[in-house]
């Protein structure tokens, strides 16, 4: 009985982190072909990039697994005009299934993303490790890094571009510091387990992660030359 009801703790904690409450008021879920298409050509028209996950009918281990990453990345980056992000729920949208994009041939979820160079076809995620694609895009600075590249765009660079209001007087606050304190403190970010914090604490912790993974790099250049650091996977 006691594993009965923990199996169904478990599967609700789940269901409830592949889309949570507020997802959708950053996210479009897309039903159909039509629409998606729709989308794409009205992300042209204003120079965005859409990106798109499909989940699988029924819902996937890999999917459930790799979704808080998606949701935290769509959600860090819901202020951003460059980048808007779409949902598809396969269970719920037949014409999406198949050709052209083939959802699931490299496993779940499929991401892909749709601008002017891609057209309606979108483009493939190309992986960066040899890692199963779902637990590389666990990683929030892969998935981040895979959305500024695809959207040409940053979530927030060290000159304040794209920045929020916090960013930005974290950058000044360490900047001032040397690249020894810089490292620890990145350290001692990167030691957390972002799952065990309050969700706004989680996006702050990852966005501090990112600025100062970038200043380590910038000042390890600056110091000695050469700098591995953002590198690690
Ligand atoms: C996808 O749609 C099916 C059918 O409506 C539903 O049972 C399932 O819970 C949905 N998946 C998610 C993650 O919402």
């Amino acid at each position: 009985m006691k594993i009965l009801f923990t199996f169904l703790w478990i599967c609700s904690v789940a269901r409830a982190t592949m889309y949570p409450d507020d997802h959708f008021d950053f996210v479009t879920e897309i039903k159909d072909r039509d629409q998606l298409n729709e989308l794409v050509n009205q992300a042209i028209k204003k120079s965005q990039t859409l990106l798109v996950r499909w989940v699988s009918d029924p819902d996937h281990a890999d999917c459930l697994r790799q979704a808080p990453t998606w949701n935290r990345a769509v959600r860090a980056f819901a202020d951003n005009k460059k980048v808007v992000f779409g949902d598809i729920n396969l269970s719920e949208a037949d014409t999406l299934k198949g050709a052209p994009h083939w959802p699931s041939q490299y496993g779940w979820p499929t991401i892909r993303y749709f601008n002017r160079e891609t057209g309606v076809d979108g483009a493939d995620y190309v992986q960066k490790t040899n890692q199963k694609m779902h637990d590389e895009l666990r990683d929030f600075d892969v998935m981040v890094d895979y959305i500024e590249k695809a959207g040409n765009t940053v979530l927030c660079d060290l000159n304040g571009k794209h920045c929020n209001k916090m960013e930005k007087d974290y950058i000044k606050l360490v900047k001032k510091k040397s690249l020894d304190e810089l490292i620890l403190l990145r350290k001692r970010l990167y030691a957390m387990d972002v799952n065990l914090l309050v969700k706004d604490i989680q996006e702050w912790n990852l966005r501090r992660r990112r600025i100062l993974t970038k200043l380590v790099k910038q000042k390890e250049i600056k110091e000695t030359g050469k700098s591995t650091t953002g590198n690690e996977l």
